[in-house]
């Protein structure tokens, strides 16, 4: 319709300018989430999403940590959508046979036991994608980390992409260019890549994604690498998991940058953060100051929530979060 502004024409210029500018300020709208999105639709939603993700992180601890790792894992695959809660079905193959998730990611259950909450007091209106968010923060905050408001007006995508849960998610084999180039593309900085980083003070990996380093590796930290190996053989392993924070497993604190300093880092890409290269002096700071790597941390989620957001009559908002409506 507004096509052939030039030669021959239906639209004069200045209607054309008019509806560009206005397709743009629309463009821009729509990209903007906001705080108070729910305040009228749902007040109760915050308050919901809370006490169920607190009860659950309660129960387990490391349910926090597997709630906050799924935000990460949807918003780095085609933006914070939830496409990630999508389950496979005979005809559809979604995000959760991808290698960063298969047999690793948790919390789904949980989920889908605050969505059914959540409907109950307000029938599809707040979004998968903003339960991720929230859900995300409440865990940190329950765990003892900083809390920050959480943009809202997210809206669940009727489509995943399994190759890209593959090529997007950073494998724990990531030298510190593959990450700082990783999260660069998702349009987020070093400084937020090494304090996201930080989220590795809570949870657990399975001794595959660590196996290599405490055989192989030099920048680690003897008798810490003894004490993994007695719970990880050099083959097999399947089923035995080490806490990512050796130092305050359970706890969101700054912890895990003082294991860097100590060369006790889980993952190879965690000790990569404070191995001689650039982000060794930002991995110092936030090992000194609790203060600074809180701020940078809430400061770095709201960022990655935002990664390629659907707002406005984008998407939908799902019914049930495993599945399009
Ligand atoms: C910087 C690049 C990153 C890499 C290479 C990476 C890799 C990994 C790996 C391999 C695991 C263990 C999975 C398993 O063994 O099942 C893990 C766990 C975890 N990751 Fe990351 N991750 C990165 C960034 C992040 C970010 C940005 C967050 C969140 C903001 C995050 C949150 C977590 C959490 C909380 C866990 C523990 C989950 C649980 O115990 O269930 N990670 N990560």
């Amino acid at each position: 319709m507004i096509m052939g502004f030039s030669g021959g024409s239906v639209v004069p210029p200045a209607v054309a300018t008019a509806i560009l500018l206005l397709l743009g300020l629309a463009a821009a709208a729509s990209a903007q989430l906001s705080a108070t999105f729910y305040d009228a639709s749902c007040p109760s939603a915050l308050a919901t999403i809370k006490s169920a993700v607190t009860a659950a992180v309660s129960k387990e601890p490391r349910m926090g940590a597997s709630l906050l790792r799924l935000h990460f894992h949807d918003c780095f695959v085609q933006g914070c959508d939830a496409s990630v809660l999508l389950a496979d079905t005979a005809n559809f193959t979604g995000e959760q046979t991808a290698f960063p998730n298969a047999n690793s990611i948790r919390g789904l259950d949980v989920i889908d036991t605050v969505k059914a909450q959540v409907e109950a007091v307000c029938t599809q209106i707040v979004s998968c994608a903003d339960i991720l968010a929230v859900a995300a923060r409440d865990s940190v905050v329950t765990l003892g980390g900083p809390s920050y408001t959480v943009p809202l007006g997210r809206r669940d995508s009727t489509t995943a992409s399994l190759s890209l849960a593959n090529n997007d998610l950073p494998p724990p084999t990531s030298d510190l260019a593959d990450l700082v180039g990783n999260f660069s593309r998702k349009g987020l900085s070093t400084t937020d890549m090494v304090a996201l980083s930080g989220a590795h003070t809570i949870g657990q990996a399975a001794c595959t994604n660590f196996q290599s380093r405490i055989y192989g590796e030099s920048n680690i930290n003897a008798a810490y690498a003894a004490s993994l190996q007695a719970n990880c053989p050099q083959s097999g392993g399947d089923g035995n998991f080490a806490p990512l924070d050796v130092a305050t497993p359970n706890a969101f604190d700054n912890a895990y940058y003082g294991n860097l300093v100590s060369q006790q880092g889980l993952l190879h890409s965690d000790q990569q953060l404070l191995n001689g290269g650039s982000t060794d002096a930002l991995v110092s700071t936030y090992a000194s100051s609790a203060t600074q790597f809180s701020a940078d941390f809430a400061a770095a989620m709201v960022s990655m929530g935002n990664i390629g957001v659907l707002t406005g009559s984008q998407g939908q908002i799902r019914l049930n979060c495993a599945k399009v409506n």
